[in-house]
C-alpha cells in the first residue's frame, strides 16, 4: 500500500533561494537537463535517447534491471564517460567540458570505491575536504566541518581508525562522506546502500532527507524499490535503453494499475475480487452477512515496476502503450 505524502511533492518547491548569490544562470531551477542522450559500446546501444530533468533540491531515483545503463548514465553526467550523442547540461555545463570549479560543485559516490586503505577516517576527510576550501561562496562554506561530517554519517567512533579496518557498512558511509565533504549542489549516489543493514539504511535515508532539505539535488540509483519510494520525489525507470516511466512513486503505482484487489472470507471460504471501485464494492459487500477478514490492496510500486520492466523485456505492444501513459 502506498501512503500519499502530499507535502513531498511540494516540499522543495519555492523554498529559500540561498544559493542564487553565486549568480550563475544555471543556479536557477534546472540543475540537470538531459535530452536525447545516447550511448553505444562497440555495436551495442545501451542508451537510445533518454531525457532527464531535475530542479534544485529534487531527489530522483533511477531504477532499472542490471545492465540497463544506470551507471553509464551517471558516469556520463559526472563527466567520467563520453556520450555518443545527445544534449547534456549539468549545473548548466556540458560535462564533457566541465572545469575544476564545476566539478567542485558535484558530489560523487561511485558504485565501488576501493582506495585509501591506510588513511585514517578523519585524516582522509580533512585532506579531501581541504581541496574544496577555494570553492567556498558567500552562501556555502566549503568544505563541511570534518567532525560534523563524521558525526552526520555516523562514524564518530571510527574517526581515528584506518579505512582498511572499517566494516562494509562503515566503508560505505565513508564513501558517502567523501561524496558530500565539498557540500555539493548536486550529488550522485550509485547504489549507495548496497550491503547496508536496516539500521544503517534508515540513518542513510535520514541523511538524504536532510541534504535534500538543504537544497542539494540528488540522483541516486538503487535496486530497492522500498528505498526509492521513501527517498525519491520522482522515480525514473530505465529499461530497454529508454526511460519507460517518470513520476512520483504514487503516480507510478496508480497509473499502472487502477484496480484494487479485495479479499474477504464468507461462510468459511476465501474470496478475491479486482475492481476499479474499491469503495463501492466494499460498501455492497458489507451489506451481506458474515463477511470477515476484509483486505483491500492497491498496486504497490513493486507491482508497477515489475509490470513495466517485464513488459519491455517481453516486448509487448500493449505494455508499451501503457508506458506512454505513464511517461510524462
Ligand atoms: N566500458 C564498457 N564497455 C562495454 N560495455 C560496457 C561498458 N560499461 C558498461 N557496459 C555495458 O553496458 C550495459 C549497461 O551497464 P551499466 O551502465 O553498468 O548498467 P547498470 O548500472 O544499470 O547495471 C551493460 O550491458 C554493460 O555490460
Ligand atoms: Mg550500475
Amino acid at each position: 500500500m502506498t501512503v500519499v505524502d502530499e507535502s513531498a511533492a511540494t516540499r522543495h518547491a519555492g523554498s529559500g533561494d540561498g544559493r542564487s548569490a553565486s549568480s550563475r544562470a544555471e543556479d536557477d531551477a534546472t540543475v540537470l537537463d538531459v535530452r536525447g542522450l545516447r550511448m553505444r559500446y562497440g555495436s551495442t546501444d545501451v542508451l537510445n535517447g533518454i531525457d532527464v530533468q531535475a530542479s534544485r533540491g529534487e531527489v530522483l531515483a533511477l531504477l532499472g534491471p542490471n545492465g540497463a545503463g544506470k551507471t553509464t548514465t551517471i558516469e556520463i553526467l559526472e563527466g567520467f564517460r563520453m556520450r555518443s550523442a545527445g544534449d547534456v547540461r549539468v549545473l548548466g555545463v556540458d560535462p564533457a567540458k566541465g572545469n575544476e570549479a564545476w566539478r567542485a560543485r558535484l558530489g560523487i559516490v561511485l558504485q565501488s570505491w576501493r582506495d585509501h586503505g591506510k588513511w585514517r577516517v578523519r585524516e582522509l576527510l580533512a585532506h579531501l575536504g581541504s581541496y574544496y576550501a577555494q570553492y567556498s561562496t558567500k552562501d556555502i562554506q566549503r568544505p563541511w566541518n570534518v567532525d560534523e561530517l563524521i558525526a552526520t554519517v555516523g562514524l564518530t567512533h571510527q574517526a581515528s581508525k584506518r579505512v582498511g579496518q572499517l566494516s562494509g557498512g562503515q566503508r560505505r558511509r565513508l564513501d558517502v562522506a567523501v561524496g558530500i565533504v565539498g557540500r555539493p549542489d548536486l550529488l550522485f549516489l550509485d547504489e549507495p546502500t548496497a550491503g547496508f543493514d536496516p539500521e544503517a539504511r534508515r540513518e542513510f535515508h535520514d541523511l538524504v532527507h536532510r541534504l535534500a532539505d538543504d537544497e542539494t539535488t540528488i540522483l541516486l540509483t538503487t535496486h530497492d524499490l522500498d528505498e526509492a519510494e521513501k527517498l525519491a520525489d520522482r522515480i525514473l525507470i530505465l529499461a530497454g535503453g529508454t526511460i519507460i516511466a517518470n513520476g512520483s512513486p504514487d503516480e507510478l503505482s496508480r497509473r499502472t494499475s487502477a484496480d484494487a484487489e479485495i479479499k474477504w472470507s464468507q461462510g468459511g471460504q476465501r474470496f478475491v475480487h479486482s475492481t476499479p471501485d474499491a469503495t463501492g464494492f466494499v460498501r455492497d459487500l458489507l451489506q451481506q452477512r458474515d463477511v470477515t477478514d476484509l483486505e483491500v490492496r492497491r498496486a504497490s510500486l513493486e507491482d508497477a515496476y515489475m509490470a513495466l520492466v517485464h513488459g519491455v523485456e517481453s516486448g509487448r505492444a500493449d505494455a508499451v502503450r501503457q508506458f506512454e501513459v505513464v511517461t510524462r
